[in-house]
C-alpha cells in the first residue's frame, strides 16, 4: 500500500479488499485494536465543515490509542499566507501522519509531496475515498459479496460520484452514475473506472437517465445536489436537479433488497424523499457508523500497525 490515500485509486483491487476485511475486524473486535498506535500524532485539518469525518477520525484516533491534533485553516499560518508545503514540512517533524480536508486535489498532492509522513484525503472537490470505504462496507454488510451487485447513484457527478466509480468498479459491481445533463462526473474518472471494470469484471454506465439507472439496483446512493462552496448555485440546481430525487417510486423500480444509501448531510425534500431517507430500505445510519471503523483500519495500514 503507498503511504498516501489521497484516492480510491491509491489501493490495489486486492488492497481494497483487505482494507475492508479489517475494517468489519476492527469493527467487530475494536478491543483487539486499542493502542495499537500509542505514541503517534495525527493532524486533522480542515478547510471545509465537517461534522462525520472530523468526529470519526478524532475518536478513531483515540481508540487506536494516537493523540489527534484538529486544526481549522484560521487557526494555522496557512490562513495568513504560509504555503501548504512549508505547513506539511513543519508538521512531518511533529506529527506522523496528516489528513487535510480541502477544495483542490492539487492542494493535497503538493502537500503529499512536501511532507514526510502519510497524508490522507478527508475530501476534495475532486474524491471523498474515506467515504468510499465506509459505502463499500456498509455495503458488504448488506450485500455479502459486492462483485456482480448494481451500484445506482443518482444527482450530481461529484467528488462521492467519483470515489464510488472507482472503488465500485475495483469491487467488481456494475456502477450506474444518472445525472443531468452538463454534471456528469468527469471523463478522466469514468475512463478509469471503466478501465478498472473491465479488469475486475464490473461494468460502468454513465446516463441522464435516472429511472433506468434506478431499475433493478442493489444500491440507490445520493449527495446532496450543491456541495460545500457552491451555496449560490442552490437555487438553480434545484431545477435541474428534482428528476434526480431518490423517491418512493425509484427505490420500487429497483431491487426488492435494495440498500439506500447517503453520504450525508442529507435534504429531505431534495435529492432524498424523506419516506425514503427514514424508510426501510435506508442504511445511512450505518453507512455514518462505518466512517469510524474504515478510518480506523486505514489509519492502522498506514502504519503497518495491522
Ligand atoms: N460525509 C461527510 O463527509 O460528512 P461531513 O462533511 O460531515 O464530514
Amino acid at each position: 500500500m503507498e503511504l498516501d490515500y489521497l484516492s480510491v485509486d491509491d489501493l490495489s483491487p486486492k488492497e481494497l479488499g483487505e482494507l475492508l476485511d479489517l475494517a468489519a475486524d476492527v469493527k467487530a473486535r475494536p478491543d483487539a485494536y486499542a493502542g495499537r498506535l500509542a505514541d503517534r500524532s495525527v493532524a486533522l485539518i480542515f478547510e471545509k465543515p465537517s461534522t462525520r469525518t472530523r468526529v470519526s477520525f478524532e475518536v478513531a484516533c483515540v481508540q487506536l490509542g494516537a493523540h489527534p491534533v484538529v486544526l481549522s485553516s484560521s487557526e494555522l499560518q496557512l490562513g495568513r499566507g504560509e504555503t501548504i508545503e512549508d505547513t506539511g514540512r513543519v508538521l512531518s517533524r511533529y506529527v506522523d501522519a496528516i489528513v487535510l480536508r480541502t477544495f483542490e486535489q492539487e492542494r493535497l498532492e503538493v502537500l503529499a509531496a512536501a511532507a514526510d509522513v502519510p497524508v490522507v484525503n478527508s475530501l476534495s472537490d475532486f474524491e471523498h475515498p474515506c467515504q468510499a470505504l465506509a459505502d463499500l462496507l456498509t455495503m458488504r454488510e448488506r450485500l455479502g459479496a459486492l462483485e456482480g451487485r448494481t451500484l445506482t447513484y443518482l444527482g450530481d457527478g461529484n467528488n462521492v460520484a467519483h470515489s464510488l466509480l472507482l472503488g465500485g468498479a475495483k469491487a467488481g459491481m456494475r456502477v450506474r452514475v444518472a445525472t443531468p445533463v452538463g454534471f456528469e462526473p468527469i471523463p478522466q474518472v469514468v475512463q478509469r473506472a471503466g478501465a478498472l471494470a473491465v479488469e475486475s469484471g464490473g461494468a460502468v454506465e454513465i446516463s441522464n437517465d435516472a429511472s433506468a439507472a434506478a431499475k433493478g439496483a442493489d444500491v440507490l446512493y445520493t449527495d446532496v445536489w450543491a456541495s460545500m462552496g457552491q451555496e449560490a448555485e442552490a437555487d438553480e440546481r434545484m431545477l435541474v436537479f428534482t428528476p434526480y430525487q431518490v423517491t418512493q417510486a425509484l427505490v420500487e423500480a429497483a431491487g426488492d433488497d435494495v440498500v439506500v444509501l447517503h453520504c450525508l448531510p442529507a435534504h429531505r425534500g431534495q435529492e432524498i424523499a424523506a419516506e425514503v431517507m427514514d424508510g426501510p430500505r435506508s442504511a445511512v445510519w450505518d453507512q455514518a457508523e462505518n466512517r469510524l471503523h474504515t478510518q480506523k483500519a486505514l489509519l492502522l495500514r498506514l502504519f503497518s500497525a495491522a
